[in-house]
């Protein structure tokens, strides 16, 4: 079984990242074969500085492993460093419907946001779907957010099979239920560009901050509260073990609680679940060539699968 996940090194990762596609990704790079990479080509859509992209790329490296990725089990890589699936992209674009690109609510959301309608953010479907497809990829790691795009994906590949006989594997989404979206410090997905993440490897005060920041309702500290539409609970629930959760679900619904408390109770948790994390991310820093080295290797591993899923790629469409 093959594993595929990227991620684009757009920003700072944050906790939504974390349980929607890190963990899932890293969970499953013991039950296959396990290739993630870092979007590069995917993040000029939005970055258009090369200072700032290589050194969210290097960030980006550097987070995934200190979260547990294992470069022995699982090929890191950046996504650049195997151009072929640009090629990939062009060919499929040329049976992609325009239509199929303008239903996607990725590419809807982002225009509603303010980004610039480019070609490449709307043929961003499209490269996502020859990143999947040039691997041969069985499963694909994302939050719910990504789903439409695996669709997407599912759609091409048959589409190209239909055309030219069968090239390409149908990859099947993973999507975690109980964490396919985490809600952010205002109670709305979080994400970046809401500007209500709080971010994996922040520093203490800035995420004590976060966490405190988080907004609740007006109810009295000796009033009950409802924990399902707590924001500080729901976060809670994703670090805590189940009496932890039992326990705060019954503070919640006796009173005499405030908001202050269950945040600083959130913040101690959160602090304590990436320690272990905070300390292999100093080690891992420690080291200067560790992620160059780790990321040359994942490429040599992709670059060799992608070399064969594009000969067969050319040669069913004759281009050889
Ligand atoms: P952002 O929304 O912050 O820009 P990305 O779109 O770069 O995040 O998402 C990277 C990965 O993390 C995707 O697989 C996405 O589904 C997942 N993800 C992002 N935000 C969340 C969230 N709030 N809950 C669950 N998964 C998320
Ligand atoms: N679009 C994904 C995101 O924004 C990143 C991505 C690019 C990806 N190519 C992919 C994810 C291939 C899974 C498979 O998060």
């Amino acid at each position: 079984m093959r594993i595929l996940s990227g991620i684009q090194p757009s920003g700072v990762l944050h906790i939504g990242n974390y349980f929607g596609m890190m963990r899932p990704a890293i969970a499953l790079q013991s039950e296959g074969e396990a290739f993630y990479f870092i979007a590069d080509y995917h993040a000029l859509t939005s970055v258009r500085d090369p200072t700032t992209l290589r050194e969210n790329i290097h960030r980006v490296a550097l987070d995934f492993l200190a979260c547990g990725l294992d470069p022995e089990r699982a090929a890191l890589f950046r996504q650049s460093d195997v151009a072929q699936v640009t090629e990939l992209a062009w060919i499929l674009s040329t049976v992609t419907p325009m239509g199929l690109l303008e239903r996607s609510h990725s590419y809807k959301d982002k225009l509603a946001r303010g980004m610039l309608p480019s070609v490449g953010l709307f043929n961003y479907p499209v490269l996502m779907a020859a990143d999947i497809l040039i691997y041969d990829s069985d499963i694909v790691p994302v939050g719910k957010d990504q789903k439409q795009h695996i669709e997407i994906t599912r759609d091409l590949a048959v589409k190209m099979n239909e055309t030219f006989g069968q090239i390409f594997k149908l990859p099947e989404p993973r999507i975690h239920t109980a964490t396919e979206v985490v809600p952010g410090i205002d109670g709305q997905k979080m994400s970046k560009s809401y500007g209500n993440n709080i971010d994996i490897f922040g520093d203490e005060r800035e995420m004590r901050k976060r966490v405190t920041s988080i907004v609740t309702d007006s109810i009295p500290v000796e009033a009950p509260k409802d924990p399902s539409r707590s924001t500080i609970f729901q976060l809670y629930s994703l670090f805590a073990s189940k009496n932890e959760i039992a326990e705060m679900r019954e503070r919640f619904q006796k009173g005499g609680t405030g908001y202050g408390d269950f945040k600083k109770q959130l913040f101690e948790k959160l602090w304590g679940y990436f320690a272990p994390m905070r300390k292999r991310r100093e080690e891992i820093l420690a080291d200067k060539s560790y992620i160059d080295n780790v990321l040359a290797r994942g490429a040599r591993r992709a670059d060799k699968i992608a070399n064969q899923v594009m000969q067969r790629v050319r040669n069913a469409v004759g281009l050889r």
